[in-house]
């Protein structure tokens, strides 16, 4: 039953709510939703937003390691150097590379995976950063923009980009190369459409996208 079928025409404003001194410390965010939503008779908020609220709080437990801690270690391989993290468990392997190894090359756009600025290979596999739960990623292998060339000497698919002018900004870029290193591995260069399709995750909002079709043609050509 939804918060509005209690409505009457005219409600009395709730009564105003604040939580007694001695049990703030313990009063966790979300009961104290759940107590102002049933204090206000269901005005503020009704038994489905309640819900909804609980559940998140419950995902968000179920996230947590049977001991209860908040942050694990995590050990990885990035760009081919062998690493050991302490993280939060809620840290995303975009702000891991960003934040804890200063790889500052693969870019947070959206955070909500829909842009693509985030991708980096993992395994050999494109995936989105933001999405990606670092705590998940104990043993992988990590490959970034950083870790594309060897040495001085460009990916075909970097050189490409510079050949064929595929950007503006550059914003999008190391997330378009990266995707575009995942297109040409799996095989999805038969056409200009083809790469389109199997690149549309990643979002260049200065429109290279002629260019960049163009650029992944020219690499896989040379693979
Ligand atoms: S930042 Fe990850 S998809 Fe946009
Ligand atoms: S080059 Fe600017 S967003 Fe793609």
């Amino acid at each position: 039953m939804s918060a509005g079928h209690h409505a009457s025409p005219v409600p009395d404003p709730p009564e105003p709510v604040s939580a007694p001194a001695e049990s703030a410390p313990a009063l966790r965010r979300r009961t104290f939703i759940a107590a102002t939503g049933v204090a206000a008779g269901g005005v503020v908020a009704g038994p489905s937003l309640l819900d909804a609220e609980q559940a998140a709080a419950a995902a968000v437990d179920s996230m947590q390691p049977a001991g209860g801690g908040t942050s694990s270690r995590v050990s990885l391989t990035v760009n081919g150097r062998r690493v050991t993290v302490t993280v939060d468990n809620r840290t995303s392997l975009l702000d891991l590379v960003r934040e804890h190894l200063a790889l500052p090359g693969t870019k947070k756009g959206c955070d909500a995976g829909a842009c693509g600025a985030c991708t980096v290979l993992v395994d050999g596999r494109r995936v989105n950063g933001c999405l990606t739960l670092a705590v998940r990623l104990d043993g992988a292998e990590v490959t970034t923009i950083e870790g594309l060339a060897d040495g001085d000497d460009l990916h075909s698919l970097q050189e490409a980009f510079i050949e064929q002018d595929a950007f503006q900004c550059g914003f999008c870029t190391p997330g378009q190369i990266m995707s575009g290193v995942g297109c040409i591995r799996e095989g999805h260069t038969g056409s200009p459409g083809e790469i389109r399709e199997w690149m549309s995750g990643n979002i260049c909002r200065c429109g290279c996208y002629v260019k960049i079709v163009r650029a992944v043609q020219q690499a896989a050509k040379v693979r």
